[in-house]
């Protein structure tokens, strides 16, 4: 019946080819949900693909998603992997891996992660070898660094979520402080996503206006101040107390880096990537601010950090460090 329905258009060119915007999501969870819903409303991708061990609950996970599609613009979605329907992607997410149980820090999952890793690794090089890696699993520094080493690509195309959250979480923190929007405050979380994370109180400025003058003071309390980064290094863990995972923002926060991406937007992020020659630091993949768009991480804002800023940054440095040292990739 459908054939009558339409008249094929006799002359169409057959050599016409768009790019469409292709992504693969490995890690089809909670968090790995989140970025797939999150990147659906934000219009990222023309092709989305889910892959997931658990295949079952993947094909759920899609019809669910298929049927919200006539609500968002046009995504074609589909359950599969990067060996399949995933091949040459320009973007693949990784959020696979296991998470952390209440009581257990990010660097606990290094184990598991790197041997699941060790085997998702190999396909993804095969199938998407253009495509730029876009690392979320936790720790995501040491997750970013074994991709980098398993991978074999360019350090340029292997990035980390890193702390764009944490960045955020900052921003928000601040704002709720200063009774303002969050979009107005500049502020900056730099070294490891996790308990060695370091603000960079010397550059968080609203509206241009520094929180801290050149004396080192501020008009807002300093107890109050190092309690909002508490709140923000522990935030993690206080979600994961009270509904057992974090989703929504860090699926928001990988949306983030994807638009820089995939829109060229030279968008400064505070994604973690490859660090050498930074306060000495060397061979470890850690966050700083740093330009992202088509490319990849093209390049890093050098921050004049002061001594005590230095001082954090370089003992974060050394705590990934000692980490990677123990790898056997
Ligand atoms: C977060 O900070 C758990 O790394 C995740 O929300």
């Amino acid at each position: 019946m459908f054939e009558t329905l339409f008249t094929p258009n006799s002359s169409v060119e057959t050599n016409v080819n768009i790019r469409l915007r292709k992504g693969v999501i490995i890690g089809a969870g909670q968090v790995g949900m989140a970025c797939a819903y999150s990147m659906m409303i934000q219009n990222c991708f023309d092709e989305l693909i889910l892959q997931d061990i658990n295949t079952d609950r993947l094909q759920g996970e899609v019809m669910d998603l298929i049927h919200g599609v006539p609500f968002v613009e046009p995504v074609e979605i589909k359950a599969g992997t990067v060996a399949d329907v995933g091949q040459n992607a320009d973007l693949v997410i990784i959020t696979a891996g296991a998470s952390q149980k209440p009581g257990e820090s990010r660097l606990d999952l290094v184990v598991r992660n790197v041997a699941i890793f060790k085997k998702l690794i190999p396909d993804v090089v095969k199938y998407c070898p253009n495509a730029t890696l876009l690392i979320v699993s936790n720790p995501v520094d040491i997750m970013t660094y074994v991709t980098l080493k398993l991978s074999g690509f360019p350090a340029a195309r292997v990035i980390g979520s890193g702390t764009v959250l944490d960045s955020a979480r900052f921003r928000t923190l601040l704002a709720q402080k200063m009774g303002i929007d969050p979009h107005s405050v500049h502020a900056y979380i730099i070294g490891e996503h996790g308990d060695s994370e370091v603000p960079v109180w010397s550059k968080v400025n609203i509206a241009g206006m520094p929180l801290y003058d050149r004396e080192g003071s501020s008009e807002l309390d300093n107890a109050a101040l190092q309690e909002i980064f508490e709140r923000v290094k522990n935030a993690g863990y206080e979600i994961l107390k009270l509904k057992g995972y974090t989703s929504y923002a860090i699926g928001l926060a990988t949306t983030e880096i994807v638009q820089a991406i995939l829109r060229g937007q030279d968008r400064i992020l505070t994604v973690s990537s490859l660090v050498n020659d930074f306060y000495g630091i060397h061979d470890v993949c850690l966050s700083l601010p740093s330009v992202v768009n088509e490319k990849g991480v093209i390049k890093m804002v050098n921050l004049t950090l002061n001594d005590r800023e230095q001082q954090q940054l370089i003992h974060s440095a050394q705590i990934l460090r000692n980490i990677f040292d123990t790898l056997a990739l």
